[in-house]
């Protein structure tokens, strides 16, 4: 049997962090979730039933709580194994004019400094144990302008740049960093699969929403489970993907193709 791993999730109070952190722990291994809501954390460390699984409320703005968040890990594993780097918000359809200092801000601030945050948190752990799997959660927002705001397709394309540089940085050390980019799945987000359609609507354009659009853009013709994003995840973070670093691999129904 292998050795328990000490395994980190940001925004693990909901939606794909929670089904990252459910997948870690039926593997074995020690999850460590934080999340902004202390209330989403309980549910989830609760639903999850399991003395693998611990949480604490953190905000990943907050650069110094990370910092004692890892230390706290530290403290119980004497490791850092994998980092999920999750948290994030959307600003809907927001576009330039609809974008102001404060919102761009918030966006930029949660997603892409808060990414920034969690990994410079573990970043000296997993260099002084010559190993660690990093994994950036990042979007098909990165690569297509439709349907999110202009803040969030900014932060999510930074997550690239931010990950392929760790890479490049920490690969001498034994350690991977890859960004896993989802399409639309039906998470807190965007709940319902109307909602799911609705983001795909430019008001502005006036398009209708309808299946047919959705099977046009998306080949699989669905929203995806926060399940196939947390596979793919568990994946990079294991010995058969030692050697994929700097990669960013879409999980979106062949939405990237289109
Ligand atoms: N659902 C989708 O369609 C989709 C698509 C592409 C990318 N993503 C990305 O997946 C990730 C997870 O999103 P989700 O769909 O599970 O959403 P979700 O809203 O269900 O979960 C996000 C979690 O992050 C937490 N969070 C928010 N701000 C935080 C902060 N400052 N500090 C700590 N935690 C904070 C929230 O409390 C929540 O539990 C996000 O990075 C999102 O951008 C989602």
């Amino acid at each position: 049997m292998t050795e328990p791993r000490s395994v980190v999730v940001t925004g693990a109070g909901s939606g794909i962090g929670a089904a990252v952190a459910a997948t870690f722990a039926e593997a074995g291994d020690r999850v460590f979730l934080a999340d902004l809501s202390e209330e989403r954390l309980d549910q989830t460390v609760r639903s999850l039933g399991s003395e693998l699984v611990q949480g604490r409320p953190v905000d990943v703005t907050d650069a110094a709580a990370l910092h004692d968040f890892v230390d706290w890990v530290v403290a119980r594993t004497g490791r850092v194994d994998v980092l999920v780097s999750n948290a994030g918000v959307f600003d809907g359809v927001a576009d330039i004019q609809e974008t102001g200092a404060e919102l761009w801000n918030k966006i930029i601030g949660i997603n892409l400094t808060g990414c920034f945050n969690a990994v410079k948190a573990v970043s000296e752990q997993m260099i002084t144990q010559r190993s660690g799997r990093i994994i950036t959660i990042g979007s098909i927002a990165a690569s297509r302008a439709m349907p999110d705001g202009i803040a969030y397709c900014a932060a999510k394309a930074g997550i690239e740049g931010l990950t392929r540089r760790l890479a490049y940085d920490l690969g001498q050390y034994g350690i991977t960093a890859n960004v896993v980019a989802p399409g639309a799945i039906r998470t807190g987000i965007r709940a319902t699969s109307e909602e799911i359609l609705g983001d795909l609507v430019d008001a502005n354009r006036g398009v209708g929403v309808n299946a047919d659009l959705m099977n046009l853009l998306i080949p699989a013709g669905r929203p995806g489970l926060p399940e196939e994003i947390a596979a793919t995840v568990f994946f990079l973070s294991g010995e058969g993907a030692a050697y994929i670093s700097g990669d960013v691999v879409h999980v979106d129904g062949g939405w990237i193709a289109t």
